[in-house]
């Protein structure tokens, strides 16, 4: 229930924030989904979901900023060298995911949203493992693929109806928390009008 429920909802809701605060990126992702769907109001289909592919970015994009889950844990196996340190085996180390994503060497100008740094060009000039929301090696997570075509119906189905205003009230801004997934303690306010 946790690693496939809440995950995905902590990304949809911080899409929603991110779509709201940055319009110009909103209209691009409506862009796409009218090429797919033109006046059509059908339920997205597997194949249109695969077509989604600026929103894909903007979801990876706010998986690298509000990383769902922004700590690991593994246990050491065997002795690790790591530049002038040892991680001596048996040790519990703590992988810090969400920082990784603010590393400004591998996401120059990290508190900026750009879904273009998921371009294909851009990512394979990246090491792999510096993007992780979805953790790597043998325990990665088994629900990613599913993970992704989830938040994929969800904002889009978002997207086709409405569009995410800021809201009329003077609504808190996000305070990042920690509970079990990443989430604001204040919530996340956004506005929803017809299209
Ligand atoms: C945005 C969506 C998701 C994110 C960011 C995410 C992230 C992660 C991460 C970081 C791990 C590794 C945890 C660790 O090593 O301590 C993990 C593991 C796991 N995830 Fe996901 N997940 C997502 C969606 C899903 C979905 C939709 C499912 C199931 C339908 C799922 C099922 C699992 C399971 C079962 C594991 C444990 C795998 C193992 O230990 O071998 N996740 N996930």
């Amino acid at each position: 229930m946790f690693g496939g429920h809440d995950t995905t909802t902590s990304a949809v809701g911080f899409a929603l924030h991110l779509l709201m605060k940055h319009p110009k990126v909103q209209d691009k992702v409506v862009e796409e989904l009218n090429q797919i769907f033109g006046d059509s109001n059908r339920p997205a289909t597997f194949h249109d979901l695969k077509n989604m592919k600026y929103l894909k970015r903007v979801i990876q994009e706010t998986l690298r900023m509000y990383t769902s889950i922004p700590i690991i844990f593994r246990q050491i196996t065997e002795d690790v060298q790591l530049s002038s340190y040892i991680l001596p085996k048996g040790s519990t180390v703590c992988l810090f995911l969400h920082k990784l994503h603010y590393d400004p060497k591998l996401f120059p100008e990290p508190d900026v949203f750009n879904p273009d740094r998921f371009l294909p060009d851009v990512v394979k000039s990246r090491h792999p493992y510096a993007y992780c929301p979805f953790s790597a090696g043998s325990r990665n997570c088994i629900g990613q693929r599913f993970g992704m075509l989830e938040i994929k119906v969800i904002i889009s189905g978002i997207l086709r109806k409405f569009k995410i205003l800021p809201p009329l009230a003077d609504c808190p801004d996000i305070i990042l928390g920690l509970d079990a997934v990443l989430r604001s303690l204040t919530g996340i306010h956004v506005r929803l009008e017809n299209r």
